[in-house]
């Protein structure tokens, strides 16, 4: 069947359980980065089909958290089998629109729905507290409460987990949403909201909004008095702008920004699984997530063995569309990521470093970028500095704990960071002095919706996944009792 043929395929956004085109007509076009084919039209809303979708979900919060956490989660598991029954079709348009290879699709959409899942289960456990009280006549309880409508504002490089592992603990805890997903990637959104519709969530529950101004929507949400949280993944920068407009409405905001994690290999480490390691952290979605390791660092006397399997290996990457069997590494997102790419890659040439496998844009497609290993680069150039969000690996030579730690540490970033190793004690030592939301020891990979996904210093605020990620849609509300005689 093609996929315009899917019923998951849509043109149209989800306002108050209805699906609508722009007031104005206007459309935003899709296309597949890999071949740069049109695959079709989303859209192009702006502040007026906003405040209705804002209007709507305040309406539908009403009722929506007055439902038991039973009757969420009843709906919340529908939507999570809904998903698990249609992985082929989600992880197709994902690769369609986002470049990922069909494997990686395939796992992403099985995590998001894996917040869904567990979400649905935390609804029930939102419990409050019975406090010894401060008087002979007094008694104290806590109880939690949803924080009221959502807008949460999602990233093109997990079109489907990212909205999945924001909107699941909103919804579970009773808040209502209003999302905004990438231009870049909207159709895995909206394909989650006709599954979000089949479900059964309540009218104005869940509402979807494509736009191609950003701005215009990020400013709405932060200053409408009727949205009471904002929940955003990307960039810092925007990340700050948002903070700053959110400060005027004293509104609640969690942030999941950029990262520069270090990825550090010992001399005491297994260096198959390092490399194997580092292969994972690194080229997942040709590296363009959050919490690749963008700074490699080898101890001086694995620093050539290290290097050299790890090049080994990235050749062994094969380069293509993500439909196809066996693809590895995929086109990047767009036009201006590789010109970045590309930028980081000459800046490191020019200050002497060392290019040992790729280095340039693959002879078959205009948009994908060779797995690039450099090695001897300094502490001044851009791949130090700059988060990549490319398949590019600088690896640094380092002599000491304390010097690796400090070299780690020397950055605004504070998302995921890794390190191979054995030793018991540097483990716990390293380990505690990382400035880091997140450390993967032995181990790439470290995303999971059972675990707190989040940075430090500026590369966020909050957490999501885990037991503490509904916190954040929770108010806390205090109840004194007093005159018990
Ligand atoms: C991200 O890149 O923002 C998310 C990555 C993940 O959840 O693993």
């Amino acid at each position: 069947m093609a996929m315009s043929n899917s019923t998951l395929f849509k043109s149209e956004c989800f306002i108050n359980g209805n699906w609508m085109s722009a007031k104005n007509g206007a459309t935003i076009d899709v296309h597949n980065p890999f071949n740069r084919e049109l695959i079709g039209t989303v859209p192009d809303m702006g502040i007026s089909e906003c405040r209705e979708a804002i209007e709507a979900a305040h309406v539908a919060f009403k009722e929506w958290r007055d439902y038991t956490a039973g009757e969420r989660a009843s709906i919340l598991k529908q939507w999570h089998q809904l998903q698990l029954d249609h992985v082929d079709e989600l992880a197709r348009l994902l690769t369609t629109e986002q470049g990922k290879p069909l494997a990686e699709a395939k796992g992403e959409i099985r995590y998001g729905a894996s917040f869904v899942e567990w979400f649905a289960e935390e609804a029930r456990r939102t419990y409050g507290d019975v406090i010894p009280g401060h008087g002979r006549d007094k008694r104290i309880t806590v109880i939690k409460q949803p924080v009221g409508v959502l807008g949460a504002i999602t990233p093109w490089n997990f079109p489907n987990a990212m909205i999945t592992r924001k909107v699941a603990p909103a919804l579970a805890a009773g808040c209502t949403v209003v999302i905004k997903p990438s231009e870049l990637t909207p159709l895995s959104a909206l394909a989650l909201a006709e599954l979000a519709d089949q479900a059964g969530f309540p009218k104005g529950v869940l509402n979807i909004i494509t736009t191609n101004d950003a701005p215009a929507i990020g400013n709405e949400f932060t200053s409408n008095r009727l949205v009471k949280k904002i929940s955003f993944t990307g960039s810092t920068r925007v990340g700050k702008l948002l903070l700053r407009q959110a400060a005027d409405s004293v509104k609640r905001i969690s942030l999941e920004l950029g990262g520069n994690a270090p990825f550090i290999v010992f001399d005491d480490a297994d260096i198959d699984k390092a490399v194997d390691g580092a292969i994972a952290s690194k080229f997942r979605n040709a590296g363009q997530t959050c919490v690749c390791s963008n700074r490699l660092f080898a101890q001086e006397g694995i620093y050539d063995e290290f290097l050299n399997r790890f090049s080994e290996k990235a050749k062994g990457l094969t380069m293509g569309s993500g439909l196809e069997n066996g693809v590895h590494i995929g086109p990047l997102i767009e036009d201006k990521a590789l010109s970045f790419v590309k930028e980081v890659v000459a800046d490191a040439q020019q200050g002497g470093a060392r290019i040992v496998t790729g280095g340039k844009v693959s002879a078959d497609n205009d948009l994908i970028y060779e797995p690039t290993i450099i090695a001897n680069p300094t502490t001044s150039m851009k791949v130090f500095n700059e988060e990549i969000f490319g398949p590019v690996a600088p690896v640094f030579k380092f002599k000491t704990e304390e010097e690796v730690i400090s070299l780690a540490n020397d950055t605004n970033y504070g998302l995921a960071s890794y390190f191979y190793g054995r030793d018991y004690a540097r483990i716990w030592r390293v380990a505690e002095a990382l400035e880091y939301g997140m450390v993967g020891i032995n181990t790439g990979m470290l995303s999971t919706a059972v675990a707190p996904f989040g940075g430090v210093k500026e590369s966020g605020i909050g957490r999501e996944g885990s037991k503490y990620g509904i916190e954040d849609f929770l108010n806390i509300k205090y109840m004194c009792w007093g005159g018990v005689e």
